[in-house]
């Protein structure tokens, strides 16, 4: 069953491809999924730019296979949602995720519930604003994951970094999962 999904998500990936959506690639996506495995259980997962759905779907499937913890999907484009809606029907995952529609950062201000895990794939010179907005729910030991930290724009990221990299809240390294590169912060305190 586990092998059937992975599959179908990476033809899913293709297909997302072929629409000019930016997903994850299948790198990532296994990373997502053994991440959320990980953390699943001990607070919320949140993709941040759900865009149609493939990084929610791999953290969704790394969630089922404990079947506690739910993954919460931010997207403002209302047309990929309803791709990502039906994709999650399809592979059963459905029951692990929540959608909201919406701009990122108003939905992550009024978020109550702790976050175990914040996957970053929104606009690239927000994330620092995303980080902000989320910051309170974070626990030591929350996972904060930002793609496209080396490529295509890696001056964007200089003050997002910067936070991060600051070796009080936060411990950081910058994994090459893909060409885009993705960072790892662990919130330490
Ligand atoms: C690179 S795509 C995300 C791809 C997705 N992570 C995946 O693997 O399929 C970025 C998405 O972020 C969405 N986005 C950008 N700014 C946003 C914002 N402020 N609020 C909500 N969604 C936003 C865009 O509509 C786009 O679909």
């Amino acid at each position: 069953m586990f092998r059937e999904v992975l599959q179908k998500l990476i033809d899913y990936y293709a297909e997302v491809c072929s629409r000019r959506g930016s997903p994850v690639p299948p790198s990532t996506g296994v990373f997502l999924c053994c991440a959320a495995i990980l953390r699943g259980c001990r607070g919320l997962i949140v993709d941040v730019g759900a865009g149609y759905g493939v990084s929610t779907l791999f953290l969704a499937l790394g969630v089922s296979t404990g079947g506690l913890g739910r993954v919460l999907g931010i997207e403002v484009c209302r047309e990929k949602l309803k791709f990502l809606r039906a994709k999650a029907r399809e592979l059963g995952l459905d029951v692990f995720i929540d959608v909201v529609r919406g701009d990122v950062k108003y939905i992550l201000k009024a978020l109550i519930r702790p976050i175990a895990l914040l996957f970053l794939d929104a606009k690239k010179e927000e994330y620092l604003d995303y980080l902000k907005c989320a910051e309170g729910k974070l626990l030591r030991g929350s996972l904060v994951l930002a793609h496209n930290v080396l490529w295509p724009r890696l001056y964007v990221f200089a003050e997002y970094l910067r936070c991060v990299m600051d070796f009080q809240r936060y411990l950081t390294t910058v994994l090459q999962l893909d060409p885009a590169g993705v960072s790892f912060t662990v919130k330490i305190t």
